[in-house]
Formats: structure tokens, sequence, C-alpha cells
């Protein structure tokens, strides 16, 4: 496989953003939302697509279930394979290098509860890609599966205000490029990234799959970029999280936050 822009971060993306103070609020509002969501009770079949480092892989087999992990890039699958084997989780954790472009042809012939992808992957995808993978996941799904999805909306009101007051205009409203920006990884990597609003990423899976919730990721909690300025500021990211957790329920929250987390459930056949 060629190359991939996140190859070279593999190494350093848990320290920037798993490890962060930021990033640790906002995955732990993912796992909040996911604890909800799955039954607890019984071990459950997960694909993760665009697992990265293997993160979240390794959280929802320690809630009990089952998880094929997939990604694009060499770097993060090395990486996953070996936090797994760290975690001595092989037995719960198989990982896979696929796109989401191919994920129709994932080894073994199996069917998911719950198809997962965290944290902007799917904003590595333009319209079209979106749009072609809805049949394929839809596909992999049980009857009732769900798809939840983490993306990153096309305003974000943290970003905004940051960059206005650093007088960037353009980087303050950077998300509204339709026809995507290259978007910084660190490291003098980046990737053509795009961003999509609730609605507009909705529509590319609505023939398949029923609306189910969105949350805001991330409206009080600030992007992870701004970790620095917070990272003597514990009262004040206290007070930002009680505001996230007031928001929960707020689909108008997830037209203003970092990422939103879309839950979507399979049509009935
Ligand atoms: C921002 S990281 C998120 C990683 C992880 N889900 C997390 O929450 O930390 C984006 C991930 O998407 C993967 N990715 C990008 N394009 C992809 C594609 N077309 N198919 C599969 N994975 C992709 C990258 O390799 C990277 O691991």
């Amino acid at each position: 496989m060629k190359k991939q822009a996140f190859d070279e971060v593999a190494n350093s993306y848990d320290d920037i953003f798993s490890h962060s103070a930021v990033g640790k609020l906002q995955i732990n509002r993912v796992y909040h939302f996911l604890k909800k969501l799955l039954d607890q009770k019984k071990k459950l079949s997960i694909l993760e697509l665009n697992c990265g480092t293997g993160r979240d892989a390794i959280w929802l087999a320690q809630q009990g279930h089952k998880v094929l992990a997939t990604d694009i890039s060499t770097g993060m699958v090395e990486t996953a394979i070996h936090r797994v084997e760290e975690e001595n989780l092989s037995g719960s954790i198989s990982v896979q290098q696929c796109s989401i472009q191919h994920i129709s042809q994932i080894e073994g012939k199996q069917k998911f509860d719950l198809v997962f992808s965290n944290f902007g992957g799917l904003n590595c995808l333009d319209e079209y890609n979106l749009r072609s993978s809805a049949s394929a996941i839809d596909f992999l799904l049980k009857p009732g599966g769900h798809f939840v999805a983490v993306i990153m909306g096309t305003f974000c009101f943290w970003e905004s205000f940051y960059f206005l007051a650093k007088l960037a205009p353009k980087k303050a409203f950077r998300r509204w490029n339709k026809e995507g920006i290259e978007a910084s990884l660190g490291n003098g990597q980046s990737i053509k990234t795009w961003y999509y609003s609730p609605k507009q990423f909705y529509s590319f899976y609505k023939d398949y799959f029923k609306f189910t919730e969105v949350q805001p990721i991330g409206i009080g909690i600030p992007p992870s970029y701004l970790d620095q300025a917070f990272i003597n500021k514990k009262r004040i990211l206290k007070v930002l999280l009680s505001f996230e957790k007031m928001m929960e329920n707020k689909p108008l929250a997830a037209r203003s936050s970092d990422h939103y987390l879309l839950c979507m459930t399979k049509q009935s056949d």
C-alpha cells in the first residue's frame, strides 16, 4: 500500500491527541455515549473503521466486546497490533490493514452489531467515497445494527473564536471550503480533509440508515490543538466540561462543535 501521511505520525499520535488533557475529555464523551448505546451484557461484534493506534478497540474489548479494527495506514496498524499485544487482548481484537473504500473486502464473512468510526477518519474521504461507503457499511451490519461516526463539522465555535482573535480569518473559517483543505498533522505532514455538517453527512447515508441521534463532541471542550493553552487550567476545563454535558442533547450545539457524534441505525431489510 502507498505510504500514508498518518504513517509518519503513528508513533506520536497518542502523545499529541489521546493522552492530552483536552483529547481525553473529548474521548470520554464518546465513551459515555457508547456505554449508553451498547448492551453491556452481550458480547457484541464491532467493526472499527480508521482505528488509528487501537485506543478505542482496546477500550471496546475491555467492555467485553469483540473488535475487528481496520485502518489504511501501515504505521497505525503496526502501532495498534503492538498495543493490542501489550494489553493481552489478541483474543478479542483483530487488526487488519484496510481502507474504508475497500471495507467490503475485509477477510471473514462476519456481520457486525456496530460499525464505528472515531475522530475524523471519515473526514479524509470526499463526498463520492462517503456515498460509496454507505452500501458497504449497510451490508456489513446485522439487522438493527448501528453506525456511529464522529466527524469534524463545518463550523467550530472554538476554532473561529481562536483564529479570529489571532487575526487569521482564513483559518477561522477554513472548514467552509467545499473543495477540502490540507490539514496539518504535525511532523510536517498534512492530509486532505473535507468537513461536513451533520445534515450533509447524514444525507450520504440516509437511503440505508435511520437517523438516531446527534451529539456535540467539543462544544465546551476545546479542540486538542489548544491543549497547551489549558495545561494549568484544570478548573476552567472542569467548567467547560460541565457546559459540554449540559449541551449533550442539543442538536444545535452539534453544528458548532469541534466534532459531532452521529448515530444511525440500519433500516430493516
Ligand atoms: C484523526 S485519525 C483518528 C484515529 C482514531 N480513530 C482516533 O480516534 O484516534 C484518522 C485515522 O484515519 C485513518 N484513515 C485516513 N484515511 C483512511 C481511509 N481512507 N481508510 C481507512 N482509514 C483511513 C488514518 O490512517 C488515521 O489512523
